[in-house]
């Protein structure tokens, strides 16, 4: 059968047909019809703004792959860096590309004095951590001035590289400033993810970082690297069709993943769990929800209408964490939260299971994160993602500058009234 779609405008009865090409159908249809139609699809629902081979999702089988590659199977045998390596470049790297690879994140972990002395230090002393790390990264441009340089690959290597190595010292950096401790600098010796723990817990001499702790927070990153056209992904897109440079762009696509409704709810999570109190009051709580009393935080997804794969691969790790640090207090009010809601019709209909976030954050929390960081947790791995769909966007040659078009609704042409005559 044709895969072709026949699109009739009754208004006038030119009709045309098109191809469908992977469920996809190009909207220069519409414009053949009459240039001025338009398709009015709030918040993307249906409009596919680009093409991408990065990852793949079916929300409805819950699969995620990067470059072809299941989730699970990253998880189990990679690390982060080769994830962000193939994210990047779009294979697995050799064993002399990882070693480069790796060689040069760490090599650029370090952040320019002024970072800190000057911009870091001027904050409030209880600014938020996320507000810090997105304003950092924006202001982090200003110290390259090969920053703009972005047709050129050599450059925009360059960039990327810096951001991916300089992100978890930022993130580091913004935590020890609220803390009120010395900052500790980046340490050649250990790995993206032990380096990061280290940059962040390090007090006295003797600290060491625990290694199931840091495969846990590497596995973590692996987690949260991609996840094709989300909010936060779109914002660094559409930044980036102005052809602004990286560190602007990735800073927009940080502010979008600040919000509630995207990387904010693993913080959100945290907080209900605690509001919850106890397994006792989950009924209760499921009730005020379906009474439209509020969400239930880490349920639910744009996409994924079954068990995010992510969630279930999080679930796991949490009990290697809680062996290390103690079981966190708030897993049980979760576990009975996850058991009433997945057998609640409300949820049941809505096809409402647990996202990434539902768990994610009582492993940070055991890992000795505090709430206000878990976004930022979000941010360094999809640093990686975001660059790799800045680039993927600048060699794209369907992309334009990003300019969508509104159904204007307000009032029609009318006279201006001079002051003294208005009522
Ligand atoms: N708790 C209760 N009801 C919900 C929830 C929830 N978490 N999520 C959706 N619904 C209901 C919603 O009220 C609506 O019901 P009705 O049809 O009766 O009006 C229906 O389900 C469809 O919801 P929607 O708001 O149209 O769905 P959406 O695709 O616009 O929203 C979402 C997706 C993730 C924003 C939403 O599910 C939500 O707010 N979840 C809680 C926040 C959260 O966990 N966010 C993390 C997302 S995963 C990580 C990331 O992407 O950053």
């Amino acid at each position: 059968m044709a895969e072709t779609i026949t699109i009739i405008d009754d208004r006038t009865g030119k009709q045309v047909t098109v191809p469908i090409t992977g469920g996809v159908f190009p909207s220069s249809a519409l414009r053949q019809l009459d240039p001025k139609l338009r398709v009015y699809d709030p918040a993307f629902l249906s409009t596919a703004a680009c093409k991408s081979s990065i990852t793949y999702l079916d929300g409805d089988a819950g699969i995620l792959r990067y470059r072809g590659y299941p989730i699970e199977q990253l998880a189990e045998k990679s690390t982060f860096l080769e994830v962000a390596y193939l994210l990047l470049n779009g294979e697995l790297p050799t064993d002399a590309q990882l070693e480069k690879w790796s060689y040069d994140v760490i090599h650029h972990t370090m952040i320019h004095e002024n970072m800190r002395k000057r911009f870091v230090d001027g904050f409030h002393y209880d600014a938020h951590p996320m507000g810090m790390f997105t304003s950092a990264i924006a202001a982090l441009g200003t110290f390259y001035p090969d920053a703009k340089d972005i047709h050129t690959k050599e450059s925009l290597d360059k960039q990327t590289l810096r951001l991916i190595a300089k992100s978890p010292t930022i993130a580091a950096m913004c935590y020890r400033f609220s803390m009120g401790l010395p900052f500790v600098s980046p340490n050649n010796s250990l790995d993206y993810s032990a380096n990061f723990l280290n940059m962040m817990f390090r007090i006295g001499d003797d600290h060491r970082v625990n290694p199931v702790l840091a495969k846990a927070m590497d596995l973590l990153f692996i987690l949260h690297a991609d996840h094709e056209q989300n909010c936060g992904t779109t914002a660094m897109r559409v930044v980036a069709s102005s052809n602004a440079d990286p560190y602007s762009a990735a800073a927009a696509a940080s502010s979008a993943l600040y919000g509630p409704l995207h990387g904010g709810a693993n913080e959100a999570v945290v907080h209900m769990l605690s509001e919850i109190g106890s397994i006792d009051n989950v009924p209760t709580f499921i009730a005020d929800v379906k009474a439209g009393k509020g969400r239930l935080m880490g349920f639910g997804h744009r996409v994924y209408k079954n068990y995010d794969p992510r969630a279930k691969i999080i679930k796991k790790a949490a009990y290697d964490v809680f062996e290390v640090t103690g079981k966190n207090p708030l897993l049980d009010i979760a576990l009975k939260l996850e058991e009433a809601a997945l057998k609640d019709d409300y949820f049941v209909q809505r096809k409402l299971y647990p996202n990434v976030d539902f768990y994610s954050g009582l492993i940070y929390q055991a890992l000795g994160f505090p709430v206000e960081m878990f976004t930022v947790l979000f941010a360094i791995p999809r640093m990686t993602g975001w660059l790799a769909h800045y680039a993927e966007l600048l060699r794209d040659d369907d992309q334009k500058i990003s300019r969508p078009m509104q159904w204007y609704t307000g009032v029609d042409a009318r006279d201006y009234v001079p002051l003294n005559k208005r009522k």
